[in-house]
This record gives structure tokens, C-alpha cells and sequence, in this order.
């Protein structure tokens, strides 16, 4: 990853200060840090540090189970660092899950210490890095400590890694924990002896060549046979009453449990099925609003689309409430929301306001927000599901499991006697799965897949998996990066493309389209299209001006399909700021784009990620030694170009106006958003299908069915 850790950490003044400036207004005041040692005290986990260090200590392995809100994420870190874990220059790793977690996480650890964020505490998350040399505690993604493997595979760094909220059982936490078992054995094994520690070696590494060992972890390590490291100590935390699994797989270790703090929480169900469940939330916001005690509003929506139209037509309704009712306060946070105002649910609504949280299933575990009493759940989540027959990913909105539910509810009960609106009847709640399937079983692979390898692991199917993937799932996965060319045929990593692809920090067909834009000279509208992609809903279209939206957008659309059309507001937004640069500071600026966005029915917030995201992929290909040109008016070379990346993702109309996707067979519909929905060309690539009423397929770009022959000819020429 290039580090922005330099550029990061100084404040616009230059100025050193630690905690001199905190995002929406944190004033760093003598009352403020009073009140942060308070709720540290507070916390249930305060009184267990001794123990838990002792524990720290004296295992290998420790799982540790606790209440969401008692403390772990922002409290253990701390305590081991204290406790010196860091004292000889190595860090302490914290992975999350969610990027949102690992940074407000970082930011509130850092503010606790009374350090600048980037120094002693920073967070790492793809496309945004937050560290120095001097960082010893850092957060960061799962994924992004599979990605620093590839480059450290001892990960000699940290002399502890935390692996937070495992209960979520994301794709990256279970190949993190098959990865970090073999990384911790063939640490001990390397035995640490002789060991010679030079913190200036490799930025603070402390892994020091000596003789050969580590014969069981010799097809992992190859890079690093003959270093003795020191020993790991590893800690898998868990909201949720599931600590047997983890014992188990880490052969019987120790767990803990942190007593927490749960308040009763009534629950109270709808009598019948909802049919609007947006709106049967509304009406609960208002109801609690008008009708109950003072306490924080929790909801939970499936998305960034969702939560937006629910923050809008807050707003609206609140407008013909007569003025003493109108008090209240808005927020959201969902995973691509950008960092600085994913901090704004942590502020205190104004005097006399209500605060009305809507969130993802982010707010269940991941970040915890004080101040709440009433939790509505419409019991839904956006889910990942995968077919391995039709090698199909797709995201669906489910119901949500018991234990999800529960979870949920819980949010109430932190402070105080809380009250959670479940928006379906009772006799549902029996229906639901008991806990959610980890998502290592219901996704695509290739990613992981292909990391993996890189990390020289060959037998993926034979890898000491917590949980097994569906062996389907493996082998179509494999067959996927085969047919992409990143994998030999007999299954080796491919050089250079597999390498390539690898250090991509993309989806493998995402990193495979870059690769081939290089050849086909259009890297320029490639590395566009691929950060446009990045984000969810560009657009931003309310619904009482829908109409107007459409029209608008339309003078960025292209006859040829949604990628151009992206890579069309995307220049358009460039021209733009570079007509109106004539020298306005950062914010100035960013407001006079936030204008342009409204204008334009854009999503400035999903815009500005994309500009952040195609800023840092440029930087990783032009690493690469890629030359980043334009095909200019050429637009047939892009279209082939996408023909050639996402050959896997080709669809061919149906007489009845359908489509037939080629590989899977699938039947699908394009989206009414798509700017092809009523040209509905013969033949097109599509990137996202999405599963609703019906399978809807976006951004889609229309090609000729004879390119496929041409350009894939490895997979059509002999399937069709
Ligand atoms: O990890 P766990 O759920 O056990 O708790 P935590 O994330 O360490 O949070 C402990 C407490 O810190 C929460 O109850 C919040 O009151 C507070 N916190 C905060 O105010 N701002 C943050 N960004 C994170 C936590
Ligand atoms: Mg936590």
C-alpha cells in the first residue's frame, strides 16, 4: 500500500498539537478529557484489565467474549500497550471488519491517549492509511492485513494481532484465522533463541535472518525460510456467545468472558406484516418521536440507498410537524460513508434535540453509539449470496437472523431500560435462521482465492479452513481465475499477470480489466470506470424530482452504456474543478462541488470516494510500471477493451426483451437506471446483478457478440 501516513497526520496549520483539532467540532478541552477518563472508568471491561493482561500473557491463544459497548475494541489495545507488548518497536494489530470500525475506532483510541491520530495510534484501511513508523497500535481492515501477508508473510511486525468482532465471520476474518494459526506456528517453531532484534531493519521488522527451520510452514514461507522471528500472540474477540468454535479450532484455547452491562429491553412487534417497511419505519420514528421518553433512535436499514431516501423523507415530514415538535437530529453512517462524517453519530444532538441514528447492520457490532434507548429493526440485511453453479455473486436483501436480531435489540439496552420496534409480526421471529451463514459459504472466492496462492498456499481445498467454503465454490472459483488468466492450468499462480492481479487491491476482474487497458491503451477511462464502480449509487435522485433528475442526467450519458457514462461525469466533474480552480483552499473547493453534484443529481459523497479511490489505484499502476493514456475518441477500443475484461459477465437478448447471461444461463433484466434500458442493445457486458423481485443487472455496456470470439476465445470459441 503507498503510506499517506506523512501527508496524513499534519493538520492544516502544520502544527503539532496533539488533539488540536478534531473532525465536527471535538474541542479539545480540559472538560472533554475529564469526561473520556470517566468513560473509560466506567467501562465494564475497566475493572478486568489486570486479568485480561495476565491472560494476554500467559496464552497463545485467548478468545475473548463481551458485550457489545463493554470496551474491548477501543479498551484492550490500550492495555497491552501499557502493559509493554510493545515496548521492543513491534505493534499491536487490530483487524476489523468493517473500514467504518477500524477508523472512528482509531480516531477515539487516539483522542483517548491524547495523541495525534497517525502516530502512536493509526488505522490502515484500503484506499486510506492513517500510520508512521511510530504507530503501535493500529487498526485495520481483515482484508488489509491478508494484503500486508503478501509483502510480510511472518507479519514480523506485530508482536500481537487482534482478531475483533469474529463473530461476523466475514471472508477475510475466516482466512485470517486458518492464516494467522500457521503464521503463529511457524513463528514458535523458528524458535526464538539467538534472536537479534534491529528496529531499523524494515521499518521496526524484527525478523532477523538466522538458520533454517519451519519445515511444516515451508511451502507457506518460501520468502522467508532461514528467519527466526519471535513468537505471536494471537486474540480472537467475539461479541456473541460462540466461543467453542474459536477454542476448538485453535486447539482448546482459553476463553474469557467480560461481564457486560444489559439493561431490559422491551420488544414489541407489528400485528400484521408490513408491505412498506421504509414506511412503516417512518411511522415508528415519528411515533417515538411524539409519543415517548427522551432517548436516542436507532435504525436499521440495508444501505446507503435506503437510508438516504429515509433521511429525506425525515426531513419532509418534519416540516409539517408544528415547531416544538421538530426537534430532530439526523444521521448516518453506513460503510462508504466518507470517514469525516461517519464520526458525526458519535456528536451529541443540540439541546432538546432527538437524535435518529440510521445505519447498516454496521451499528449491530461494529461501532457503538451511546445515547440510544429505542432500536427499530425492520429485520432486514443486505446480504452476499453466491450460486457455484451459475458462478453468480449477488447482493440480496434477507431476513435477518435470530441471533442478529437480538443483537439489534440489545443496541436499547446499553445505558437504560430500552424499548426495540421489531417491524413484523412475532410469529416471524420463530421463522428465522438461528444465526447467520459465515460469508466464506455464500461467496465468490476468487479473491481470497488468489491471495492465497500468492501467499503460496497451492492446495486451497486442502487449507485448515475454520470453516470449510463449499468445495463447488472452490473449484468454480479456481476455474474463474483460470479463464481470467491470473492461474496456470495447472492451478499455479500465473507470472506476471496472477502477481499482478494479486497486488491489486481489487476484485480480481476489476484488477484483470487494468492488466488489459494497459495493452489496449485505454488505462485513463479503465482506472475511471473502476473507481465509479467502487461506490455505491453515483446517482442521487429524490423521488419528488425524479423526472428532472433523469433529464439532467442524460447529458452525461452515452449511447454506448453506463461504464462511459460514468467515466462521463466523472471528466465532467474534473472540468469543472479545473475550470473553477482558480486557487480556493481544500473546503472551498469541496463545496463548490457538493453544488455541482446537487446540480447534477449526483451523490457527492459516493463522487468524492471515487475520486479518493481512482487516486489511489492510479498510484498502484503506475508502481507497476503501467503508463496511464487515454483512447481518446476511440470508444470502440474501450468498449472491446470491457468486452475483453468482463467476457464472463456477457449477456444476449431474448426475443421477449430479457436477457440470457452466456455463462451461467441465467435469465436477467437490465435496470430501469441503466442508461440502456430502452435502447436494450443484442448483446452487453454487465458488472453487478442484483437480486430483487427479479435479477436485475447495471452498468452495462454494448458490444458486439463477435468480440467475444475474438477476445475470449478460450472460453467461447469452444462453448459456443
Ligand atoms: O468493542 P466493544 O463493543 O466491547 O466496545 P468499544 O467499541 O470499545 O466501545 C466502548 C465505548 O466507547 C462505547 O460504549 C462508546 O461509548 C465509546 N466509543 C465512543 O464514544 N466513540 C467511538 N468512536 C468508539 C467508542
Ligand atoms: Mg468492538
Amino acid at each position: 500500500m503507498p503510506s499517506m501516513a506523512q501527508a496524513g497526520v499534519k493538520d492544516s496549520t502544520g502544527s503539532n498539537k496533539p488533539n488540536s483539532k478534531f473532525p465536527n467540532g471535538y474541542v479539545n478541552s480540559f472538560a472533554r478529557r475529564q469526561k473520556i477518563i470517566q468513560q473509560r472508568k466506567s467501562l465494564p471491561i475497566a475493572s478486568a484489565e489486570k486479568r485480561l493482561v495476565e491472560e494476554v500473557k500467559k496464552n497463545d491463544v485467548l478468545i475473548i467474549v463481551g458485550e457489545t459497548g463493554s470496551g474491548k475494541t477501543t479498551q484492550l489495545p490500550q492495555f497491552l500497550f501499557n502493559a509493554g507488548f510493545s515496548r521492543d518497536g513491534r505493534s499491536i494489530g487490530i483487524t476489523q471488519p468493517r473500514r467504518v470500525a477500524a477508523v472512528t475506532v482509531a480516531k477515539r483510541v487516539a483522542e483517548e491517549s491524547g495523541v495525534e491520530l497517525g502516530q502512536r495510534v493509526g488505522y490502515s484501511i484500503r484506499f486510506d492509511d492513517y500510520t508512521s513508523s511510530s504507530t503501535r497500535i493500529k487498526y485495520m481492515t481483515d482484508g488489509l492485513l491478508l494484503r500486508e501477508a503478501l509483502l510480510d508473510p511472518y507479519l514480523s511486525r506485530y508482536s500481537v494481532i487482534i482478531v475483533d468482532e469474529a463473530h461476523e465471520r466475514t471472508v477475510h476474518t475466516d482466512v485470517l484465522l486458518g492464516l494467522l494459526k500457521k503464521v503463529q506456528h511457524a513463528r514458535s517453531k523458528s524458535g526464538n533463541d539467538h534472536i537479534h532484534i534491529d528496529n531499523k531493519a524494515n521499518n521496526g521488522t524484527l525478523a532477523v535472518a538466522e538458520k533454517e527451520d519451519g519445515s511444516q510452514s515451508a511451502s507457506l514461507f518460501k520468502k522467508c525460510q532461514g528467519r527466526k522471528f519471535l513468537p505471536l500472540k494471537l486474540i480472537v474477540m467475539s461479541a456473541s456467545l460462540d466461543a467453542h468454535v474459536f477454542s476448538e479450532y485453535y486447539s482448546g484455547a482459553k476463553a474469557v468472558y467480560i461481564q457486560g452491562r444489559q439493561f431490559p429491553v422491551d420488544i414489541l412487534y407489528t400485528l400484521h406484516a408490513e408491505s412498506d417497511y421504509l414506511e412503516a419505519a417512518l411511522i415508528t420514528i415519528f411515533q417515538i418521536h411524539l409519543e415517548e421518553g427522551p432517548g436516542d433512535i436507532l435504525v436499521f436499514l440495508t444501505g446507503q440507498e435506503e437510508i438516504e431516501s429515509v433521511e429525506r423523507l425525515v426531513q419532509e415530514r418534519l416540516r409539517q410537524l408544528p415547531e416544538d415538535s421538530q426537534k430532530l437530529f439526523t444521521v448516518t453512517i453506513f460503510s462508504s460513508l466518507p470517514s469525516e462524517q461517519q464520526m458525526r453519530v458519535f456528536m451529541p444532538a443540540p439541546v432538546g434535540f432527538r437524535k435518529v441514528i440510521l445505519a447498516t447492520n454496521i451499528a449491530e457490532t461494529s461501532v457503538t453509539i451511546p445515547g440510544i434507548r429505542y432500536v427499530i429493526d425492520p429485520g432486514f440485511v443486505k446480504a452476499r449470496s453466491y450460486d457455484p453453479v451459475k458462478g453468480m455473486e449477488s447482493l440480496i436483501i434477507v431476513p435477518t437472523s435470530k441471533a442478529q436480531a437480538i443483537q439489534r435489540s440489545g443496541r436499547a439496552g446499553r445505558e437504560g431500560p430500552g424499548k426495540c420496534f421489531r417491524l413484523y409480526p412475532e410469529s416471524e421471529f420463530e421463522k428465522l435462521e438461528d444465526s447467520t451463514k459465515p460469508e466464506i459459504k455464500r461467496c465468490n472466492l476468487s479473491n481470497v482465492i488468489l491471495q492465497l496462492k500468492a501467499l503460496g498456499v497451492d492446495d486451497i481445498i486442502g487449507f485448515d479452513f475454520i470453516e470449510k467454503p463449499p468445495r463447488a465454490a472452490i473449484i468454480k472459483s479456481l476455474e474463474e481465475l483460470f479463464l481470467l488468466g491470473a492461474l496456470t492450468d495447472d492451478c499455479k499462480l500465473a507470472d506476471p499477470v496472477g502477481r499482478q492481479m494479486s497486488r491489486l487491491p481489487l476484485d480480481p476482474i476489476y484488477s484483470k480489466a487494468l492488466i488489459l487497458a494497459n495493452e489496449f491503451n485505454c488505462l485513463e477511462e479503465m482506472l475511471i470506470t473502476v473507481a465509479m464502480l467502487s461506490v455505491e449509487s453515483i446517482f442521487y435522485f429524490p423521488r419528488e424530482k425524479k423526472e428532472e433528475a433523469r433529464s439532467r442526467v442524460k447529458c452525461f450519458s452515452s449511447p454506448d452504456g453506463d461504464h462511459l457514462t460514468l467515466v462521463n461525469i466523472y471528466r465532467a466533474s474534473d472540468e469543472f474543478l479545473e475550470k473553477r480552480n482558480m486557487g480556493p483552499g481544500k473546503d472551498k473547493r469541496e463545496k463548490i462541488m457538493r453544488k455541482w453534484c446537487k446540480e447534477n443529481f449526483i451523490n457527492s459523497r459516493s463522487l468524492r470516494h471515487a475520486r479518493d479511490i481512482h487516486s489511489q489505484i492510479r498510484e498502484h499502476v503506475e508502481q507497476m510500471g503501467f503508463c496511464v493514456s487515454s483512447c481518446g475518441d476511440d470508444v470502440l477500443q474501450f468498449r472491446k477493451c470491457l468486452a475483453a475484461s468482463f467476457f464472463l459477465n456477457a449477456a444476449l437478448k431474448q426475443p421477449e426483451g430479457t436477457y440470457r447471461a452466456l455463462a451461467s444461463g441465467q435469465v436477467v433484466q437490465i435496470r430501469p437506471s441503466s442508461v440502456l434500458f430502452q435502447a436494450k442493445p443484442e448483446c452487453i457486458i454487465f458488472n453487478e446483478l442484483v437480486q430483487t423481485n427479479h435479477k436485475y443487472i447495471h452498468n452495462i455496456t454494448r458490444i458486439d457478440y463477435l468480440w467475444l470470439t475474438e477476445l475470449a476465445p478460450h472460453f467461447y470459441a469452444v462453448q459456443n
